[in-house]
């Protein structure tokens, strides 16, 4: 099964909206049940409205939790909630979060509430640029290997890694990375996983790419690119387009 996720960040702007655009994605996720399972991660306050869309094969997700439950904070939303409202999955650690703020410890903390409350974490990681040294490489394992000491082995195979390379992201992104830059990083990506838990256990992952993804790429991701799911930001509010992707996806 391919995870086809979809990360709305601030948009839309209404619920009702937001009720259209779940349930044309939904209509799409089900002409491709098959082989893609879907996932919308919205804004946490249209979770209610989307959640009538949900069926086995369109699920939905927020875009960040408290890290800490133990004081009251302002602003912030718990795993509990997120979980009464049918979510199932939840973004954390991406870049633009990180920019906010969040480090790698928070991020563990985050994943941590998360698998309590029996939710999946879609962990984000990747480096901010690339040098010739390979320098980045050791930001992506520093990401990686914070987060896996804070969980046990038993409870690893609950996440979902989501490469995303932060040059690679939004309206002003370089560019995506190539497939084979993609392939390269998931190799790293379980050779980490692989020396601190095993070879089963990193295999047993789902490592999503993401970074300016669309129906003309996602493909390539997934066939050479190795990425067992893609994480799309822009071109999931493009039903559209979204279908175009989902189409060229399902029948590899
Ligand atoms: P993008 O965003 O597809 O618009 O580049 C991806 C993301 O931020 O997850």
């Amino acid at each position: 099964m391919i995870l086809l996720v979809g990360n709305w960040k601030m948009a839309p702007d209404t619920v009702a909206q937001a009720g259209v655009l779940a349930k044309k994605t939904s209509e799409i996720a089900k002409q491709y049940k098959k082989t893609v399972l879907t996932t919308i991660c919205s804004p946490s306050v249209f979770l209610g409205t989307i959640s009538k869309q949900v069926k086995p094969w369109f699920r939905i997700g927020a875009q960040g939790v408290a890290a800490d439950v133990a004081i009251a904070q302002t602003g912030f939303i718990n795993a509990s909630q997120i979980k009464s409202l049918g979510a199932e999955y939840v973004i954390v650690g991406h870049s633009e979060m990180r920019a906010r703020g969040d480090t790698n410890e928070t991020v563990a903390l985050q994943i941590v509430r998360l698998l309590e409350k029996k939710l999946k974490p879609i962990l984000c990681i990747g480096e901010r640029e690339r040098d010739m040294q390979g320098w980045y490489l050791s930001d992506v394992k520093e990401q990686l290997e914070i987060v896996l000491a804070s969980i046990s082995k038993s409870s690893i195979k609950n996440i979902v890694i989501a490469y995303e390379p932060v040059w690679a992201i939004g309206a002003q992104a370089l560019r995506e990375a190539t497939p084979a830059e993609c392939r390269e990083m998931i190799i790293f990506i379980r050779k980490i996983i692989s020396d601190l838990h095993g070879e089963k256990v990193a295999n047993s992952i789902p490592v999503l790419y993401g970074g300016s993804v669309n129906d003309q790429n996602a493909k390539s991701f997934i066939i050479e690119g190795t990425a067992q799911g893609l994480l799309v930001g822009r071109v999931s509010l493009e039903p559209k387009r979204f279908g175009l992707l989902a189409k060229s996806i399902a029948t590899i």
